[in-house]
């Protein structure tokens, strides 16, 4: 009995992390939480800045190299370590809706993208 009460909470406390990674808040309402705003990722007309050949992104964050770094050993193939040069960041990481696995598309990867 006591271990189907534990397995009913592990299964609950997995279930309500996913909800809280799907349904927001989003990666602009969390750069805006801590102090940010709308113009520091977009130009006026709300199109996302460039930073180099690079989204915005890559100003504050460094670019590939130092993002492979930075996430290094947590997958076994790096999300960052990719092949396609000046990839837009935002093919991964959006601003106001859930991340997309976009190596998933051609590889069998599984990543959770913030
Ligand atoms: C951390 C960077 C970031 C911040 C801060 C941010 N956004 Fe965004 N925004 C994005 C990204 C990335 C996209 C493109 C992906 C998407 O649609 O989620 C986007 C897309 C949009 C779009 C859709 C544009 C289009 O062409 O479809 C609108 C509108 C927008 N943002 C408005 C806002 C407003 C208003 C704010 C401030 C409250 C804001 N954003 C703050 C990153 C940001
Ligand atoms: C004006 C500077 C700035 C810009 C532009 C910016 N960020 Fe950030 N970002 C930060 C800061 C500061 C933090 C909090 C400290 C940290 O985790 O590095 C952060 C945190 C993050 C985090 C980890 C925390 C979380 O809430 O997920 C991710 C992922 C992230 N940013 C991705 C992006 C992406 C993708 C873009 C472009 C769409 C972007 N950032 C644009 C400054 C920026
Ligand atoms: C192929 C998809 C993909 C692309 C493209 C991508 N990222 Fe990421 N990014 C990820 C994933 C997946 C994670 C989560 C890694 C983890 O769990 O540690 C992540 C994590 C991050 C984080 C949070 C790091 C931390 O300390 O937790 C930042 C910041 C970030 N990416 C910035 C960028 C920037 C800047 C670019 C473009 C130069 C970019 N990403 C392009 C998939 C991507
Ligand atoms: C449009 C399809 C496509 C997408 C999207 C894609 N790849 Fe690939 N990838 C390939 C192909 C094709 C190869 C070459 C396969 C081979 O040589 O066996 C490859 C090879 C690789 C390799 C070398 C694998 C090996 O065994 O040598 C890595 C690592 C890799 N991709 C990572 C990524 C990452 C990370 C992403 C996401 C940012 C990504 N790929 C997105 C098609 C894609």
């Amino acid at each position: 009995m006591k271990k189907v009460l534990v397995l009913l909470l592990l299964s609950f406390l997995a279930g309500s992390t996913a909800f809280a990674a799907d349904g927001g808040p989003y990666l602009a309402d969390r750069h805006v939480a801590r102090g940010m705003k709308c113009a520091d990722c977009h130009t006026p007309d709300n199109k996302l800045k460039t930073s180099g050949d690079l989204d915005v992104c890559a100003s504050c964050h460094g670019d590939y190299q130092a993002m492979i770094k930075k996430t290094e050993g947590r997958y076994e193939v790096n999300p960052h370590g990719q092949h396609e040069g000046a990839l837009p960041c935002s093919e991964c990481h959006k601003g106001h809706k859930p991340g997309v696995n976009y190596c998933g598309g051609c590889h069998n990867f599984v990543y959770k993208v913030p």
